[in-house]
């Protein structure tokens, strides 16, 4: 109970800062040789604010079909972008991470990739009602993203209030989130977050995804990071939430 006290304060601290990266006048800054050499590919990448430029018109222009649009935030070294995109040929994919040379390496795999049904950001999983308009995206995906275990960086987990309206805002109604992480603490601290609001139904909540839903579709993949903890014996903590809005 006094842990549970402790998250709902924490909670309520967040969402009264809006952190900057949320913000409309947000600007990127580093100084990273990656991002110039991220233009090598430039057929299929963008980077920092490049992407919002497109929002609204991904499908219409980006894409030019109209597709279910499917997001993945921290897509890592992209191994599930890249089967998902190879085995649902007719989704429009876009896939994005903050990580300079995670993001060169993946866009070396990608300009292999058999498809064309995707795009690649390098940027951050705070711009998505940047980067997309209302209801634009269909699925948004979310896998084993960073923990931050110690509580002084828990405001950096991007699952939190404001992160939650802004996935409000581009999800279609009856749009997904399909979530999995290894870390107890942050599927509880998930678990809190998603209690909290009343934009999204919870239609799974699992502490063992292979355990108790074996036939879900989140089981039916592994992703990079996944096999690693599988094989430390960690059990895979799932969520699958629906947009409520037009209900
Ligand atoms: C532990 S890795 C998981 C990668 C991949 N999803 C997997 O399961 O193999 C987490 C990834 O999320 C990315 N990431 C973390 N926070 C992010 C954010 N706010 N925006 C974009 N990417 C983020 C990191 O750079 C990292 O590549």
């Amino acid at each position: 109970m006094i842990r549970s006290a402790k998250y709902k304060i924490l909670l309520w601290i967040d969402s009264t800062m809006t952190d900057k990266a949320y913000s409309k006048e947000f600007k990127y800054t580093h100084n990273n040789p990656y991002h110039d050499r991220l233009e090598e590919f430039s057929e299929f990448v963008m980077r920092d604010l490049e992407a919002e430029a497109h929002a609204g018109n991904w499908n219409s222009q980006v894409f030019k079909r109209d597709a279910h649009l499917c997001v993945e935030i921290g897509s890592g070294y992209g191994h599930f972008m890249m089967d998902y995109c190879e085995k649902n040929p007719k989704i429009n994919f876009i896939g994005l991470d903050y990580r300079f040379k995670r993001s060169y390496a993946l866009a070396k795999k990608l300009a292999e990739h058999p498809n064309d049904n995707f795009r690649y950001l390098r940027a951050k999983g705070e711009r998505i009602h940047h980067t997309f308009a209302k209801d634009e995206v269909d699925t948004l995906f979310y896998f084993f993203p960073d923990p931050w275990p110690k509580t002084r960086h828990h405001k950096k987990r991007l699952f939190q209030a404001p992160f939650i309206e802004a996935a409000n805002q581009v999800i279609a109604p009856g749009g997904r989130i399909f979530i999995k992480t290894d870390h107890d603490d942050y599927a509880e601290w998930m678990r809190e977050v998603i209690a909290a609001q009343d934009k999204f139904d919870c239609v799974m909540d699992t502490s063992d995804l292979r355990g108790e839903h074996p036939e879900h579709f989140l089981a039916s993949f592994s992703t990079k990071f996944e096999k690693i903890f599988i094989e430390k014996g960690i059990k895979i903590k799932a969520f699958e939430l629906v947009s409520r809005k037009g209900l």
